[in-house]
């Protein structure tokens, strides 16, 4: 059942786009709380003790990358969604809506309060990537009106441990291209929120009843990826500056088959306006610190722009545990990392998580 749950949730973030539209009032994803995205003072004392710790204090870093700020911006992009998601999942607690009710009073309040502080945390995430950015002369990332896929506490702890996986997979990309362009001081700080957002994840993924310790050696990814994969939750055009992050958007990729932990045929969906007689495609799949794994996509059907394909999930072969991203890409490779994916990728990311 659990993984029922997840399987839906997951299939859900990549689907989103065509998901039907919530009822939410048009202008909820602008309410943020704690007065984010520019906390004043008092509230960023607040939100400080709710996370349990402050701020860094030191002084900004006197010079940054070009590629260094791409990073910042899509980090802002990234932390906004998180504070509106985590907001909205402990709204829909402490209301007791529907598919959010705990029969156990202690685990609820146990629950509220660890959701409460990661919460601070990710305002603090947030508000630091838009200060780094303020202080390189940069405009902020303004947060967008967002909708997510889930309508119970089990499907919404599914949904957080996939994003994180992304998140985890993406501060990878961000700590290597600090390190390229020599943003040393950067570097570090990420490293220290890659573990904060690793200890979250055990918890997420405890809840889903899965080892907390997801591989030894978590799946990568590249920065574009994430930003298409957020765009999923993203009421298409309201994000005020999503223009000025200069990222790529990739066309979306639905699972249509649910994966297990074995070797499999998954069918995919994803639109293309090529002729693939002419123009052949590959499913690419990233998993841990892998080498890109690419197979064959045999065209199943065609409706319009609308393709469906199939293409081998070679579990069996390669130990597929935790976080694979499935990608649609027009070269067979091979491909030395993520970031080649990425140049080469059509459609993605699919989020697939086994075990
Ligand atoms: C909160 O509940 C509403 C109503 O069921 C749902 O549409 C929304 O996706 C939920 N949000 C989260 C983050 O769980
Ligand atoms: C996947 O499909 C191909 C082509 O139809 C077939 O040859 C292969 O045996 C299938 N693999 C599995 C694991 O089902
Ligand atoms: C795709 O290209 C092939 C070979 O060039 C051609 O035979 C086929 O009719 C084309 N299909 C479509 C849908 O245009």
């Amino acid at each position: 059942m659990r993984f029922f749950l997840s399987t839906i949730a997951l299939m859900s973030v990549v689907s989103s786009l065509i998901a039907a539209p919530t009822a939410r009032a048009p202008d909820a994803g602008e309410e943020l709380p704690d007065g984010l995205p520019y906390p004043g003072p008092g509230e960023l004392k607040v939100i400080e003790q709710n996370a349990h710790g402050t701020l860094p204090n030191g002084p900004a870093p006197p010079v940054i990358s070009n590629r260094g700020i791409l990073n910042l911006k899509l980090i802002a992009f990234n932390e906004l969604f998180e504070v509106a998601f985590f907001s909205e999942l402990i709204a829909n607690i402490t209301e007791n809506v529907e598919g959010y009710r705990f029969t156990d009073d202690d685990d609820r309040t146990e629950t509220l309060s660890w959701l409460k502080v990661i919460l601070a945390q990710e305002e603090l995430h947030a508000i630091r990537a838009n200060n780094a950015l303020s202080s390189f002369g940069v405009k902020p990332i303004e947060p967008c009106h967002y909708k997510f896929p889930v309508q119970d506490f089990d499907s919404a702890i599914a949904l957080a441990m996939t994003f994180t996986d992304v998140v985890l997979g993406t501060l990878q990309d961000v700590v290597e291209t600090f390190a390229i362009g020599k943003d040393v001081d950067l570097a570090r700080e990420i490293a220290s929120v890659i573990g904060q957002e690793g200890e979250q994840q055990g918890w997420f993924r405890v809840m889903q009843g899965k080892v907390p310790s997801e591989l030894p050696f978590l799946t990568t990814s590249d920065i574009n990826f994430a930003f298409t994969a957020i765009q999923s939750f993203v009421v298409p055009g309201t994000c005020p500056n999503i223009l000025e992050i200069g990222l790529r958007t990739y066309e979306t990729l639905n699972i249509i088959t649910p994966p297990v932990a074995q070797s499999k045929n998954l069918t995919f969906s994803f639109s293309d306006t090529r002729n693939e007689t002419s123009h052949p495609l590959w499913m690419t799949y990233i998993n841990q610190q892998n080498l890109p794994i690419v197979e064959p996509l045999r065209v199943v059907s065609r409706e319009g722009d609308l393709v469906k394909a199939e293409a081998l999930f070679p579990y069996d072969d390669n130990e597929m545990n935790g976080l694979t991203i499935a990608t649609v890409t027009f070269s067979e490779g091979p491909f030395g990392d993520a970031n080649a994916v990425a140049k080469w990728t059509l459609a993605g990311p699919g989020l697939i998580v086994v075990n």
